[in-house]
């Protein structure tokens, strides 16, 4: 019998975490791998880990303030605290329209000048932009308990082609 079709794309990453501080030094090795102008979609229910994953991305990058659920704000501009770019970490839940709206939102900021994370992003910043790093969070278990997750990590694009996403894994 021939063997099974592979369940994902040859350039996807999958990974097992299994806590939040596996979630945070995920971010942080991902941080390694991003310049200015990158964009980061992460998905996942709620709770699934995307902010306690940009958590990581932060304090990879060094950036200044703690990274926390932007919920009451869409965007949220940390600067770097050496010369790398600054994080914009974003929550599209409540845009209605794409990521187009945030040049209204008055960053301080220039987008392609920084590493933009968008949690909620789906359906909304696939038009910006064909390069993209998606993250995929899943809860291992329904139990929300529970601390493990499945990260499925995909590179789309150019600027992701090749690039080897297996330095992430532990
Ligand atoms: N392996 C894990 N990775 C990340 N978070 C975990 C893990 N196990 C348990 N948790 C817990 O799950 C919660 C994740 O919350 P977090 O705010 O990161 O999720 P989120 O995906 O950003 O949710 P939301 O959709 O509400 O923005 C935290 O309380 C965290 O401690
Ligand atoms: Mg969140």
């Amino acid at each position: 019998m021939e063997a099974p079709a592979a369940p994902h794309d040859a350039g996807d990453l999958q990974l097992t975490v299994t806590s939040p501080e596996q979630m945070r030094e995920l971010g942080r090795r991902l941080a390694k791998l991003l310049r200015a102008g990158d964009l980061l979609m992460l998905s996942g229910e709620l709770g699934a880990g995307k902010t306690t994953l940009t958590r990581g991305l932060g304090e990879g990058l060094g950036v200044r303030g703690a990274v926390t659920s932007p919920t009451f704000v869409i965007a949220r501009v940390h600067p770097s605290l050496g010369d790398g770019p600054p994080l914009v970490h974003v929550d599209a839940y409540r845009l209605s329209g794409g990521l187009d709206e945030m040049e209204d939102l008055d960053l301080d900021v220039s987008l392609p000048e920084s590493v933009v994370v968008v949690e909620w992003g789906e359906g909304k910043v696939e038009e910006l932009t064909e390069e993209r790093l998606q993250v995929v969070i899943h809860r291992a278990v329904g139990d929300t308990t529970d601390e493990v997750r499945q990260v499925t990590v995909t590179g789309l694009g150019e600027r992701w082609g090749a690039v080897d996403l297996s330095v992430l894994a532990a």
